[in-house]
């Protein structure tokens, strides 16, 4: 396909339900992207598959070894030359649309998931290109993590995304949160949709979600005006 993802973990099984369904699901059997999960425990070569080791200079916990996990990535290396290997960690750079945006103009992505304390600092240095954690809170590992990357920057592929839940207005506008929206019915349980919005005004529906936007940015995200004009890129950023 024209955008391979290659999820290196110790539990392949993770990723068989989630992605396939729901809009992920649908660009998968539409081909826009695929999934292929490497075991890296089959890069072993001892009785027990051993992938981790006690660290050199003591502590608690466990490391990656190196042997298997490098073995992995050359294999997906060798297979998708080119895409760039990343480390699902939480000493990597904090995630964001902007990330996302950068990785969706592909080629593809080959995502480690780490275990245990963290992998081999070697490995890290010389067969990695990027690191990325999702937030500043420890995952069990970077399996969720991984799949926190994998649907924000799938559904930015081309084709991925319809009409209906489309991109323009949201991640390339203004830093801002979203406006309330309201469905049917007018009246539910006695809480009414705001008058304007059924009012056919489509300026003052406008101008109204402006202004909904807005105070909730301010009421419950202000770093986000505050990020506005201080660095270019953070522009068009929602
Ligand atoms: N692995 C464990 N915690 C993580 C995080 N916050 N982001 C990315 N990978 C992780």
């Amino acid at each position: 396909t024209p955008f391979p993802v290659e999820i290196l973990t110790l539990f392949p099984d993770f990723f068989d339900g989630p992605l396939r369904i729901s809009l992920t699901g649908k660009a998968i059997e539409r081909g826009h992207f695929s999934v292929n999960c490497v075991d890296i425990r089959d890069f072993t070569h001892d009785k027990h598959r051993t992938c981790d080791d006690v660290p050199y200079g003591g502590g608690a916990g466990m490391v990656m070894k190196p042997e298997p996990l490098v073995a992995a990535l050359e294999s997906a290396r060798e297979r998708h030359p080119g895409v760039p290997r990343i480390l699902m960690s939480p000493q990597g750079e904090p995630f964001s649309q902007k990330i996302a945006r950068e990785l969706a103009q592909g080629p593809g992505m080959i995502l480690v998931c780490g275990r245990y304390e963290g992998v081999d600092e070697r490995v890290r240095q010389h067969w990695i290109d990027r690191e990325i954690s999702i937030g500043d809170y420890v995952l069990t590992g970077g399996e969720v993590a991984s799949m926190v990357v994998i649907d924000a920057v799938t559904r930015l592929l081309p084709g991925v995304l319809g009409n209906q839940e489309s991109i323009s207005e949201e991640s390339f506008s203004a830093p801002m949160l979203e406006y309330p929206q309201y469905t049917r019915p007018r009246e539910f349980r006695g809480f009414e949709v705001p008058e304007i919005l059924l009012s056919g005004d489509h300026g003052r529906v406008a101008k109204w979600r402006q202004e909904q936007a807005l105070a909730r940015t301010k009421e419950r995200r202000p770093d986000l005006l505050e990020r506005r004009d201080a660095s270019p890129d953070s522009q068009s950023e929602s």
